[in-house]
């Protein structure tokens, strides 16, 4: 299967980073989002990181407009129609990707290959909302997308193995490194990243040391390039709790109790860096 026209679902964080990396590597994409003042800001930030890469020279000014001319946005899901890879980057609620996923099924062409950008959310289950379980699987991008090399590949209970090789081969494309994993909540990446930041918060939350003390302990200590906190401002303290949520309930752990303090910022629009404030202030 030759990939040769993608829609991406979600110009958040993630969709607009994966539709840059696809249009870089020259492949038409759609964007598309239920609101049209996030797709114009979406193309602004891939403009400006594309115009930065041309100050830097690590890409010339023809390959960032031919680029930008490759990007077609929708807000509507029939600009899905003519692609033969779809992937979903809504937020990290299952019913909401249930949903969408319904509404692919309906309007898609029954060979199109159907990928969710989810975290943790079971693949298995998002392909057994429609007709095509063999054609679901996750394709899950690292933030910030066009920076880092991971794509994680899951393959669903029923996912065709042609189908793995397809979207395996389509990360190498867009020079990614893909590794394969099994569907289980978490996958790999969130199963051991998530639960380390949230004993991170639960260190600020008892007191044990500061937000700035907590990152400095993990990067000079453990050489990691970012300190947990920082990490969970940069992926968004919503997303966090929301992958937290699924490890909690779906494998029954109470290891995987969120913290109240999450909680407490998420419900209070402290999400990290998109809102501009989180353990850190991102305010000019
Ligand atoms: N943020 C990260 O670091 C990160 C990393 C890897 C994977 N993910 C996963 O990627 C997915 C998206 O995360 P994000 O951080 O980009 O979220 P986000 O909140 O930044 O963006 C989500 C976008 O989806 C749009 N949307 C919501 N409902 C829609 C609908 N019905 N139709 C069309 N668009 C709709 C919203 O308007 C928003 O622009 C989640 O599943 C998340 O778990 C996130």
């Amino acid at each position: 299967m030759d990939i040769t026209r993608v829609a991406v679902i979600g110009a958040g964080t993630m969709g607009a980073g994966i539709t840059q990396v696809i249009a870089v590597s020259g492949v038409p994409v759609t964007l598309i989002d239920r609101d049209s003042t996030i797709l114009d800001t979406a193309i602004g930030r891939i403009s400006a990181q594309l115009e930065r890469a041309v100050t830097r020279e690590r890409m010339t000014r023809d390959e960032a407009d031919v680029a930008l001319s490759v990007i077609d946005t929708d807000s509507a899901m029939e600009g899905v129609q003519d692609s033969n890879l779809v992937i979903e980057a809504v937020p990290e609620n299952f019913e909401l990707k249930s949903d969408i996923f319904r509404q692919l099924d309906n309007i898609c062409g029954s060979t199109t290959i159907l990928a969710s950008n989810t975290s943790s959310i079971s693949i298995t289950r998002l392909g057994s909302q429609t007709s095509r379980p063999e054609l679901v699987v996750g394709l899950h991008f690292f933030n910030p997308v066009p920076r880092m090399s991971l794509v994680e590949v899951v393959s669903g209970g029923r996912t065709g193995d042609v189908v793995v090789d397809t979207v395996s081969a389509f990360a190498r494309d867009l020079g990614k490194t893909p590794v394969v994993v099994q569907d289980f909540p978490g996958f790999v990446s969130n199963r051991i990243l998530i639960p380390m930041i949230n004993e991170a918060i639960f260190t600020f939350n008892e007191g044990v040391a500061g937000i700035e003390e907590i990152d400095a302990v993990m990067k000079m200590g453990m050489n990691h390039p970012m300190g947990p906190l920082e990490l969970a401002d940069l992926i968004g303290l919503d997303v966090c709790l929301d992958i937290l949520e699924v490890l909690h309930r779906e494998l029954g752990d109470q290891k995987y109790r969120p913290c109240p303090l999450l909680r407490q910022m998420v419900a209070a629009g402290k999400l990290g860096q998109k809102s501009g404030e989180g353990f850190y202030s991102y305010e000019d």
